[in-house]
């Protein structure tokens, strides 16, 4: 039977894995989470190089999904040390448990590793990062491609899908501030909403879908090595992303007000709309629409008084 372990099930792009996962009725998963494991999902720090290798050796799954990771660049920028460890370090114990097994590791990345100014960027183009979490990632990709070459890095962009909390997505952590605007008095300022870096807003369930056909290809002896990527193909400014869903809220006059030049504490690239073409070519891919995908992540957890959640 095709075994594969989840590093890092409890987050945003890991529920969405297993779930997808869940519906392979001859795979086996393994599961594992840090702060939220529970009886479904496995203790296992992954800083922790003995703990993973001892993980590996017991469970002996055919490959492993690395999913875990700090991703909030603010944290990255003030906890480099932090961001070293789980972006970095704990890939190569991953990918060195991994090999010593012979198992295929994919291990998610980032499209912040290139700096923005240059899009579309193929797999093979020249990563450039601007900041602390973005230079994590690239050299978790470094890492991964010095200790195995069976193992794949799967570069994603600005992730979305059914959350547990307003803040796990970029996406959805605007709705707070989207429905203070629309329901405050005549004197409550509009929200300030970035109209200058392009994201393309990638849905997880789509995301899990494609690592499911990544996985497909491993388990008939086709693994797909070196870097991939995937992304959806609506561009849109997070001042763009917050008048839909606006309008997916159905909160009446929201009022949004597009910021054209960067304020970020933190730098982000401009715009790194990934090339997805070396999945496609493969027959990989599913893209669900933005409106589509929006509004079953906003059905699943309705605003409180939301008309579309409660419809
Ligand atoms: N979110 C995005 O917009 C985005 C965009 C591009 C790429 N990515 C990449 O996609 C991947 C998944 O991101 P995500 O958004 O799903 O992240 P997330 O929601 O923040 O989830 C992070 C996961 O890492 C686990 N984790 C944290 N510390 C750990 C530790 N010490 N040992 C083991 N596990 C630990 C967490 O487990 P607990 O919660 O149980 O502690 C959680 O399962 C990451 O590689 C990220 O860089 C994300």
């Amino acid at each position: 039977m095709f075994k594969v372990a989840v590093l890092g099930a409890s987050g945003l792009l890991g529920r969405a894995l297993a779930d997808e996962l869940a519906l392979q009725p001859d795979w086996q998963v393994v599961s594992t989470a840090f702060r939220r494991a529970g009886s479904q999902l496995i203790a296992l720090d992954i800083r922790d190089a003995q703990a993973v290798a001892q993980f590996i050796e017991r469970e002996a799954p055919d490959a492993v999904v690395v999913a875990a990771a700090e991703r909030r660049p603010d944290v990255c920028e003030h906890d480099p040390a932090l961001a070293r460890a789980l972006n970095v370090d704990a890939v190569r114990y991953v990918a060195q448990a991994a090999a010593r097994r012979g198992a295929w590791v994919l291990s998610i990345s980032t499209d912040y590793v290139f700096d923005g100014s240059q899009p579309p960027y193929r797999y093979d183009a020249r990563p450039s990062p601007l900041n602390a979490y973005g230079r994590s990632k690239l050299d978790g990709e470094r890492a991964l491609a010095e200790t195995t070459a069976f193992g794949c890095v799967l570069r994603l962009p600005l992730l979305y899908g059914p959350i547990v909390d307003w803040t796990e997505s970029a996406v959805t952590s605007l709705v707070p501030a989207i429905a203070a605007s629309a329901h405050g008095t005549a004197d409550t300022k509009p929200a300030v909403m970035d109209a200058w870096a392009i994201r393309y807003p990638t849905f997880t369930p789509d995301v899990a879908f494609v690592i499911r056909q990544m996985l497909e290809h491993h388990a008939r002896g086709e693994a797909i090595n070196g870097i991939a990527q995937w992304s959806g193909e609506e561009p849109m400014t997070k001042y763009e992303i917050a008048l839909r869903l606006a309008e997916a809220l159905q909160l009446g006059e929201a009022r949004l007000t597009p910021q054209y030049t960067p304020t970020d504490a933190t730098p982000r690239p401009h715009n790194c709309h990934l090339d997805s073409s070396r999945l496609e070519a493969l027959g990989i891919g599913r893209r669900t629409r933005f409106d589509t995908a929006i509004r079953e992540v906003l059905v699943k957890f309705p605003w409180p008084g939301d008309a579309a959640g409660s419809s």
